[in-house]
């Protein structure tokens, strides 16, 4: 009986303590006794880095600190907080660590050193936990591998849609379902700044209003110009579609040609702009984009707006299988992360 099991504990490491962590931190607390109770997990948090902070360890924990809500704690007044560690595998050792959750900023062109840090943990016999999209462009092969070698999950569900169930859908409910290819709507940034284009605003006063609902980014280039996009289409085509896909194999063009009068001309007439990231199979080939399409009304892409995403995937068995995400907050990003916490700790 789920209720009666004795729970472990397991010691958690941060990398990145930005706005996915820091909310990780609260579901985690918010379902601490779900997950003691249902699943038999118990957790500390015994480390926590990023270039600021530095590295801190503490096999005693950090929780009390992470979770009093103060945005900048003195650690370096803290009891039992090792000195900084710039060395991924000393920290990891010198906070007993057996789960990494990596939430750094993402590097578009290398995925690092996001790499270094995923395979050093797994290495170490960490499990290696991900929202950064990244390492899935550029080593998804290489540390899935190394994760089985090593007995360990490299998990990665909130780096696309956020916590939906994408990656964990393919690989553990849709076993020998094959993937011929998809399309979507994967940049909330953009489609919130086409949607308020459409309303009336220009692009830069519509960027400006992403910006201060916290959506858009201060450097908003990833998103505007298709980079996010496109690395979201070589994570889906590199996992679910098991076919290697590099960022320069990829058509790419962002929203910033496009004026508020030609989006507003666009809708008016009936097939609004979006940016559209695809990619379909033939043989051996791909063919992959991410720019702005004019799409019918009677293409249900034609009615998400917003902050909303969605994807259609087109496999052998299931001809139009659509997954859709309302307006997402971080609790969402979040989530991902937690669920890839409980799958790699339960057996
Ligand atoms: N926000 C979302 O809704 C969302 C959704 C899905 C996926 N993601 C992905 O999740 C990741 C984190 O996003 P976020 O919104 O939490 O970002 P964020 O608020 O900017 O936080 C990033 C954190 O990473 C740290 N960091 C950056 N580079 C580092 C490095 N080389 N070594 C150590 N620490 C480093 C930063 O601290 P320092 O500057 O002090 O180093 C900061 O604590 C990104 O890859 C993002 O694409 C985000």
């Amino acid at each position: 009986m789920p209720g009666k099991r004795h729970p472990r504990v397991h010691n958690l490491c941060l990398l990145g303590f930005g706005n996915v962590n820091r909310t990780l931190v609260r579901l985690l607390q918010d379902r601490e006794l779900e997950l003691r109770d249902k699943h038999g997990i118990a957790w500390r948090i015994t480390g926590v880095a990023t270039r600021r902070l530095g590295w801190i360890a503490s096999r005693d924990g950090l929780d009390a600190l992470l979770l009093a809500g103060n945005s900048a704690p003195r650690w370096d007044l803290l009891p039992h907080v090792s000195p900084p560690y710039g060395n991924v595998r000393d920290w990891l050792h010198q906070a007993h660590a057996d789960v990494l959750f990596e939430a750094t900023s993402l590097n578009a062109h290398t995925g690092q050193p996001a790499i270094d840090h995923l395979r050093t943990a797994l290495d170490s016999e960490v499990h290696a936990i991900t929202a950064n999209k990244g390492p899935l462009v550029y080593a998804y092969e290489e540390l899935t591998r190394l994760a089985a070698a090593k007995g360990r999950r490299f998990l990665f569900e909130s780096t696309v849609m956020d916590g939906v169930p994408i990656f964990s859908l393919f690989r553990d409910s849709l076993p020998t379902v094959h993937v011929r290819g998809f399309r979507g709507i994967l940049n909330s940034t953009t489609n919130l700044i086409l949607t308020g284009m459409e309303e009336g605003l220009s692009f830069e006063e519509s960027l400006k209003k992403a910006q201060d609902v916290g959506v858009a980014e201060t450097d908003p280039s990833d998103d505007i110009d298709g980079w996010d996009g496109a690395v979201k289409v070589a994570a889906l085509v590199c996992v679910v579609m098991r076919m290697p896909l590099k960022l320069d194999q990829i058509q790419r063009e962002g929203i910033r040609g496009l004026s508020g009068e030609t989006v507003r001309a666009a809708r008016r007439a009936g097939t609004p702009y979006k940016l559209v990231c695809r990619a379909a199979s033939s043989g051996n080939a791909i063919q992959a984009s991410v720019r702005p399409e004019q799409v019918p009304l009677s293409d249900p892409l034609a009615h998400v707006t917003g902050s909303s995403s969605v994807v259609y995937f087109e496999t052998d068995t299931f001809p139009g299988l659509a997954i859709t995400e309302d307006n997402p907050g971080l609790e969402a990003t979040a989530y991902g992360m937690l669920a890839d916490f409980i799958r790699a700790v339960s057996k």
